[in-house]
């Protein structure tokens, strides 16, 4: 299939303006409108029956699906869950129990890492009882991929060809996947009511809105904003709770195609070694979305301010007292906390990418980097 990039510079750019789409693709796969069957992942009934304990395993920006995915499966379905790096994996294997699914994050279900550690899983349950034959699960992009062979259940992302190296609407995609996921057993395991099951999926569907207006209203400013940013070394970014993954994921996109250095960091930690490095050389992108830890992000981020970093906010608040906290301001939607990954990403997304354009480097061919890593 031959693929386009459609008027847009980059097809990192393209895809990230096809994110709306993406989601809506999600929403209608997995959650098809029914008061009887709310979500839809085509898995077997008995597919979570009994289950005690979830591992993940993955790589790179799926890897921090994974970690938002966590966070869904605990506060949600109330499941504990272990989010592992294929690498890592493969040679500290946590110990087997009966009830554990385990669940491959891959976007091209071709990373060796990744597929490692599943292949592992499966010999490590051969011959053992049925449930843990059965609990292998795969999500991914590329449902026809090596792994879509390797395991008998899949949920497919419907991300759409991405040919950017650097992963924005398959990420996406996995983080629809895992709300999809969350809320499936949520509803099986009655650890939730119907009502709330219907606020959350009512959310989901306006957020597919929401992304285009981050689009239209912010890329401009974005655009603008990185002529400050061409000369900068390097990059903070703090997040808490559901957006610490977040955090993670701007850091990584911006070192994969601007070469800048970044962290992410939950911005609780800042105090334990990361705020030593801060200055007014070193800008600190702080997501603070209202929810439970709000208040936290934002007295995290006036320590980051007393020692002269420029702070840029991602946030749905923007009245006075955010506009005095933040030199600059990135507003997003005013959806509830566990919904607004889906939102928060996008203009870190774009902030990665205009840095890079800006600074003329090739954007969808990072240097050194490959779209799918197929040796350990
Ligand atoms: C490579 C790509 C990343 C991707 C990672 C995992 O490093 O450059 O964008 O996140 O592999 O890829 P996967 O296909 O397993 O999601």
């Amino acid at each position: 299939i031959m693929v386009e990039k459609q008027g847009f510079k980059h097809f990192m750019l393209k895809e990230i303006y096809e994110q709306p789409g993406v989601v809506r693709a999600c929403l209608e796969a997995y959650f098809p409108n029914s008061a009887e069957i709310p979500v839809t992942l085509g898995l077997p009934a008995d597919f979570y029956a009994d289950l005690e304990q979830i591992q993940i395993v993955a790589c790179g920006t799926s890897w921090h699906a994974a970690l938002v995915g966590k966070y869904l499966l605990e506060q949600l379905a109330g499941i504990p869950t272990q989010v592992q790096y294929g690498s890592e994996f493969r040679y500290a294997p946590t110990p087997l129990t009966a009830n554990t699914l385990t669940i491959g994050v891959t976007q091209s279900g071709e990373t060796a890492d990744t597929l490692a550690a599943l292949g592992m899983e499966k010999e490590r349950r051969q011959g053992k009882e049925f449930k843990y034959e059965a609990r292998l699960l795969g999500i991914t992009n590329r449902p026809e991929s090596t792994l879509g062979q390797m395991v008998d259940n899949i949920i497919n992302t419907h991300g759409g060809i991405e040919i950017g190296v650097a992963a924005t609407k398959t990420f996406i995609a996995q983080l629809m996947a895992f709300y999809g996921l969350a809320l499936d057993l949520a509803y099986r395991r009655q650890a939730i009511t119907q009502d709330r099951l219907t606020e959350i999926i009512t959310g989901l569907r306006q957020l597919p809105a929401d992304i285009e207006a981050i689009l239209e209203t912010q890329e401009k400013y974005i655009e603008q904003l990185v002529h400050d940013f061409v000369e900068t070394k390097d990059f903070i970014f703090v997040g808490r709770g559901i957006n610490f993954p977040i955090a993670l994921e701007g850091a990584l996109k911006l070192k994969e195609i601007s070469y800048i250095h970044a962290e992410g960091y939950p911005a609780g930690e800042m105090k334990h070694g990361p705020i030593a490095l801060l200055d007014s050389k070193v800008p600190v992108v702080a997501i603070a979305m209202p929810g439970n830890v709000y208040e936290k992000v934002i007295s995290n981020s006036q320590e980051a301010k007393a020692r002269d970093s420029r702070l840029i906010g991602v946030t749905s608040v923007n009245d006075g007292e955010a506009a005095e906290i933040f030199n600059d301001l990135i507003p997003v939607a005013d959806v509830e906390e566990i919904l607004s990954p889906i939102l928060t990403v996008i203009p870190l997304q774009l902030l990665a990418y205009h840095i890079a354009a800006r600074k003329g480097l090739d954007v969808d061919q990072p240097r050194n980097l490959a779209k799918s890593v197929t040796v350990e």
